[in-house]
């Protein structure tokens, strides 16, 4: 008799503690509990509700003019030979011409993005121009020597005639590196010395282009 109620028992256990666990098991599709939901929901505006904390009835407020988003550092120059000029007397490189890393970087960058046009040497002899497209003018000539760093920033940023931009698909630090790439290229064939180091007074961002892109809606 005893073991019939303790079998009972048993069976009883095992129904509740399955039933228990169908009653419980989580399902992924509903949120579980929430426990003090006050914390979780917190009380808030959405960005684009009215708001009357603000004197303009909105949420979202506008930036103050002149506000600069952070990494951000906006160029004011637009895609003409004169701001290109204008750019080779305001924008330094900030990189030492020791600096290996940025050389190297800048071999890469230079190797994947320019020497198509221009050639391996920077010659202007690479394969896409040797199938037709305009030939660009060699780096290693007097012309490319005497530009100014930023002038080649000013190329690579908004292009130049028959170049396209590069400002989408290398971030301004890679610009630089390219730069001093091309710099190196040209001391090494020409054997005119690099340019002596900078303060590093320029917009030299740790940023990448998409970040850009991101903050600033797309500036160069
Ligand atoms: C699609 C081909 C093409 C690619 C890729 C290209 N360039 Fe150019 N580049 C040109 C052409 C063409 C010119 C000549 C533009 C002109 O007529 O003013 C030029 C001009 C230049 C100049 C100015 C030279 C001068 O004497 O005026 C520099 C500097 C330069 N490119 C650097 C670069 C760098 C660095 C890269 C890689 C980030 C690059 N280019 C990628 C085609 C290209």
């Amino acid at each position: 008799m005893g073991r019939v109620v303790l079998n009972g028992f048993l069976l009883l256990a095992v129904v509740v503690s399955v039933t228990a666990s169908w009653i419980f098991s989580s399902d992924p599709t509903r949120p579980n509990f929430e426990f003090i939901p006050q914390m979780v929901h917190s009380p808030r505006y959405n960005a684009f509700a009215p708001n009357p904390n603000f004197a303009n009835g909105g949420t979202l407020q506008r930036p103050e003019p002149g506000t600069i988003a952070r990494g951000s550092m906006p160029l004011h120059y637009a895609a003409t030979p004169q701001d290109a000029l204008r750019a080779g007397e305001d924008l330094k490189s900030s990189l030492d011409p020791g600096n290996v890393r940025a050389r190297e970087r800048g071999a890469f960058v230079f190797s994947n993005f320019c020497a198509v046009c221009h050639g391996a040497a920077g010659a202007g002899n690479g394969p896409v121009a040797q199938r037709g497209y305009p030939p660009p003018p060699s780096l290693l000539v007097e012309h490319a020597l005497k530009m100014k760093d930023g002038q080649l920033f000013h190329v690579l940023t908004y292009g130049q005639n028959n170049m396209p931009s590069y400002a989408s698909q290398l971030s301004r630090d890679d610009r630089w590196n390219a730069i001093l790439y091309v710099r190196t290229m040209q001391a090494t064939a020409t054997s005119v010395p690099l340019p002596t180091p900078t303060a590093p007074s320029t917009p030299q961002l740790k940023t990448t282009q998409s970040d850009v892109a991101k903050i600033s809606g797309g500036q160069p």
